[in-house]
C-alpha cells in the first residue's frame, strides 16, 4: 500500500473504518505523521508534563491461571513471596523522596481476607508514615464490591484492572475455562471500581496469538466508552513456562508489535487527548528505548520498578522483564534525562492525576 497518509484520516470522530486505516499504516513516513501528530495533541490538550508512579510488585502469589503470566498459579518454578510491610514502606518513602508523587502496588490476583485485610492495612501504614503525600494506585485484581470499597475509603485513590482482551472470544482463548477466569466478571468489577469513586485504569496486551486488528479497533473503541481515566497497554510477550507458549509461531515480530503498540498509543491519545497513558515496561522489554517511543507517541506516564531488588526477579510475568537485571535506580537527573531527551517535562512530587477525571 503506498497511498500517502491522507490528513482526514487522524482528525474529527475517530470511526472503526478510520481507526483501521490508521493501524494498518505501513508506510514509516505516515506512521511517523501519526506519532508526531499524537504528541502534538497531549503537548497542545494536557501538556508535556510526564507523571512517575514507582511500582512496587508487593506479591507475586495468584490463585489464577491466566494462559500469557508467567507468575500463574499453576507454575511451579516461581518462588512466590509477599514483600515485608516494612519493606513496602521503604520502597514508598524512597518514591516520596525522589519526588515521584505516587506509587502503585501491584500483586497477584487473590480473594481471601487474609490478602484483602492485609492490603487494607498496608494502605493505611503507607499514608501514616508518607504523610497522606502520595497517591496510592492498587493493582490488585477483581474484588467484591465491599473489598473495593473499604479500600476506596482506606486511602486507595486509583486502580489498574486491565480487561486484556474486550473480546469476549479473545478472552477465552487466553484464560482457562472455569468461574475464575470469567470476563463478564471481570467487567463487572472495572463497572464497580467506577462506581466506587476510584481513577480507574484498564487495558489490553497487543499482538496476542488470535488477536485479530478488528479486536484492536474494538479495544481502543472499548476504552474510549468505558469510563476510564487511565490506560496501561503493552505489548504481549511470550514466557515459555505458560501454555500460550505454544503459539509463539503465530506472534508477530517484536518490533511490529512495538510498532503496533505505538500506533495504538498515538490512536487512543487522538481518541482521547485529557486521560493518563502509560509507556508501559512490556514496551522497554522488546525495545529498549520503548518507554521513551511511547512517551513520543503520546504517552504522559512512566511506571519505574521500585519493588526490592531482593524479589524484583521473581514477579517474572514474561520473558526478559528488565527488572530481572539490576538496573540502576532510575531517580534524579537518570530521569529527568529520560524525559527531558523526548522533549517532555518531568511532574516532580506531583499527583498527576487524569485531567480527564478532573473534569
Ligand atoms: N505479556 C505481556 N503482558 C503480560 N501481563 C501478564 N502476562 C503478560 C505477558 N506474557 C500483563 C497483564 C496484567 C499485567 C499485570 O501484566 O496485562 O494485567
Ligand atoms: Fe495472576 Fe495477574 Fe498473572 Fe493472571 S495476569 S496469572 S491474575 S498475576
Amino acid at each position: 500500500m503506498n497511498i500517502a497518509m491522507n490528513e482526514r484520516m487522524m482528525t474529527g470522530a475517530l470511526t472503526f473504518e478510520k481507526i483501521k486505516y490508521l493501524l494498518l499504516l505501513d508506510d514509516k513516513a505516515d506512521i511517523a505523521k501519526l506519532i508526531e501528530k499524537a504528541r502534538q495533541k497531549r503537548d497542545t490538550t494536557i501538556g508535556n508534563k510526564v507523571y512517575l508512579r514507582g511500582l512496587i510488585e508487593f506479591s507475586n502469589r495468584c490463585a489464577k491461571n491466566c494462559l500469557y503470566c508467567g507468575i500463574r498459579a499453576s507454575n511451579s518454578n516461581v518462588e512466590r513471596y509477599t514483600v515485608s510491610d516494612d519493606d513496602v514502606i521503604e520502597a514508598a518513602m524512597f518514591a516520596l523522596k525522589n519526588k515521584y508523587g505516587s506509587i502503585v502496588l501491584q500483586s497477584g490476583e487473590r480473594s481471601d481476607r487474609e490478602f484483602t485485610s492485609h492490603i487494607s492495612s498496608l494502605l493505611q501504614k503507607i499514608h501514616e508514615a508518607t504523610g497522606h503525600n502520595l497517591r496510592i494506585t492498587l493493582s490488585c485484581g477483581e474484588q467484591s464490591e465491599e473489598v473495593y470499597r473499604e479500600w476506596f475509603r482506606l486511602g486507595a485513590q486509583r486502580y489498574l484492572l486491565r480487561i486484556e482482551a474486550s473480546n469476549p472470544e479473545l478472552y477465552k482463548k487466553i484464560h482457562p475455562d472455569n468461574e475464575n477466569h470469567s470476563y463478564n466478571r471481570r467487567l463487572r468489577s472495572l463497572k464497580t471500581l467506577i462506581d466506587s469513586g476510584f481513577q480507574t485504569g484498564t487495558g489490553v496486551m497487543i499482538g496476542l496469538p488470535f488477536q485479530t486488528i478488528d479486536d484492536l479497533i474494538n479495544d481502543l473503541i472499548f476504552i474510549r466508552d468505558s469510563g476510564v481515566v487511565m490506560v496501561g497497554m503493552g505489548p504481549y510477550v511470550e514466557h515459555a513456562e505458560t501454555p500460550l507458549y505454544e503459539h509463539r509461531g503465530k506472534l508477530l515480530p517484536a518490533e511490529k508489535r512495538v510498532e503496533l503498540t505505538l500506533k495504538m498509543i498515538a490512536i487512543l491519545r487522538l481518541m482521547r487527548p485529557t486521560i493518563n497513558i502509560a509507556s508501559t515496561t512490556a514496551l522497554q522489554t522488546l525495545d529498549e528505548n520503548g518507554r521513551e517511543l511511547g512517551l513520543r507517541a503520546g504517552a504522559n506516564v512512566i511506571m519505574p520498578n521500585i519493588t526490592p531488588v531482593l524479589y524484583k526477579k521473581e514477579y517474572d510475568l514474561y520473558e526478559g522483564k528488565p527488572a530481572l537485571h539490576d538496573e540502576p535506580d532510575e531517580v534524579g537527573e537518570a530521569i529527568e534525562k529520560l524525559i527531558t531527551n523526548v522533549g517532555c517535562q518531568v511532574g516532580w512530587s506531583e499527583w498527576g492525576d487524569s485531567k480527564f477525571y478532573s473534569n
